[in-house]
C-alpha cells in the first residue's frame, strides 16, 4: 500500500501513512490562472494499492476534480487498485429524490470517481449509511462518534447527556452514550424541501440541571444546533456543548452558535476548521487494515 496525501488532506494523509508505516507518494499540484487544477504523481505506483486521502469540503468541486485527476494518474501509472479515502464526502446529503426533477448527487459524484479510476471509497459518517449499497462502487463509512465522546471524557464531561438534534444522528449519540453514560435522546427536525428551512419540535427530555452535548454528523449553517440549544435551555440544561464529525461551519456559523449560548464546539479534522480538535487518522488507519 502507498498513500497519496491529496492537496486538501496533506496532514491527515501523512498521519495515516505514519500510523500504517507505509510510504507516501509525493504529489505536485497547482492551480492554473483560470482556476483549473493540475496534479502529477512523483513516485512509482506500479502494481501498488494506492490510497488517496482527499477530503471534499469547500471548495468541493475543485477537490472532487483533484481527487478524480489523482485517481486517473494512479491508474495510468499502473496502480493495481485505487482506494479513495474521503473523510468528508461532499454531495452526500442529496441521497434520494425528495422533489421531482432532482438528482441523487451522491450517486452522480461516486459515478464520476469510479469513471476516473477509483475502485473503492472509504468515508467517515456518511449522511445515510444505507445509501452505500446503492453506489456504483464499493463504499464503507466508519463512525467518529466514540472518538468525539472520548474527547469530552478527557475534558471532564464524562457525565454528560448526549443529544441528537434529529433522528439521523441517533447512531452517533448511541456510540457517545457508551462512553459518556448519562442518558441520551433525540429531537424531531423537519426540513422544508422548497425553502431548506428547518424546524425542530420541542419535547420533554430529562436534561434539567445537566450538561448536554449535542452530537451531529455535520454543522453547516449552524441552524440545527442553535434550535436544539434553545430547546435544551428551555428545558433547564445548565451547560450545552456541540460536537460534530464534519465542521463545515459555513459563513458565521461558529460565531452564531457560540452567541446562542453553546459553550464549545468540537469537530474532527475531516474539514480544516478552528474547531477540528479530534484527529480521524487512527480511525481511518484502522479501517484501511480491517
Ligand atoms: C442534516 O440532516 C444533517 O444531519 C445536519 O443536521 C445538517 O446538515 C446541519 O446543517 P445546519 O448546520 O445548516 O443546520
Amino acid at each position: 500500500m502507498k498513500i497519496v496525501p491529496g492537496p486538501a488532506s496533506r496532514q491527515s494523509g501523512e498521519q495515516i501513512a505514519k500510523l500504517l508505516h507505509v510510504e507516501t507518494v509525493p504529489l505536485v499540484f497547482k492551480i492554473f490562472p483560470d482556476g483549473e487544477s493540475y496534479v502529477r504523481l512523483e513516485g512509482n505506483v506500479r502494481d501498488e494499492h494506492v490510497v488517496i486521502v482527499q477530503t471534499t469540503s469547500p471548495p468541493q468541486e475543485r477537490r472532487l476534480i483533484q481527487l478524480a485527476l489523482i485517481a486517473d494518474a494512479a491508474k495510468r501509472n499502473q496502480a493495481a487498485k485505487v482506494t479513495a479515502v474521503v473523510p468528508y464526502l461532499a454531495y452526500a446529503r442529496q441521497d434520494r429524490i425528495f422533489l421531482p426533477g432532482e438528482t441523487i448527487s451522491i450517486q452522480t459524484i461516486t459515478g464520476m470517481l469510479k469513471a476516473a479510476g477509483v475502485d473503492e471509497l472509504l468515508t467517515v459518517n456518511v449522511h445515510q449509511e444505507k445509501v452505500l449499497s446503492k453506489l456504483p462502487l464499493p463504499g464503507k463509512s466508519v463512525s467518529a462518534g466514540a472518538l468525539l465522546a472520548e474527547y469530552f471524557k478527557t475534558k471532564g464531561y464524562e457525565k454528560a447527556f448526549a443529544l441528537a438534534p434529529d433522528e439521523n444522528a441517533l447512531h452517533i449519540v448511541e456510540q457517545a452514550k457508551r462512553i459518556l453514560g448519562d442518558g441520551c435522546g433525540y429531537l424531531e427536525k423537519h426540513r422544508d424541501r422548497y425553502t431548506g428551512k428547518v424546524s425542530t419540535e420541542k419535547k420533554t427530555l430529562a436534561v434539567q440541571d445537566k450538561t448536554v452535548i449535542i452530537f451531529d454528523d455535520i454543522i453547516s449553517s449552524g441552524g440545527t444546533i442553535i434550535q436544539a440549544a434553545k430547546i435544551l435551555r428551555d428545558l433547564g440544561a445548565t451547560t450545552v456543548l456541540a460536537a460534530c464529525v464534519h465542521p463545515l461551519l459555513a459563513a458565521d456559523a461558529e460565531k452564531r452558535i457560540l452567541e446562542s449560548g453553546v459553550q464549545e464546539i468540537v469537530g474532527t479534522d475531516s474539514v480544516e476548521s478552528p474547531v477540528g480538535k479530534v484527529s480521524l487518522a487512527p480511525l481511518i488507519a484502522d479501517a484501511l487494515t480491517h
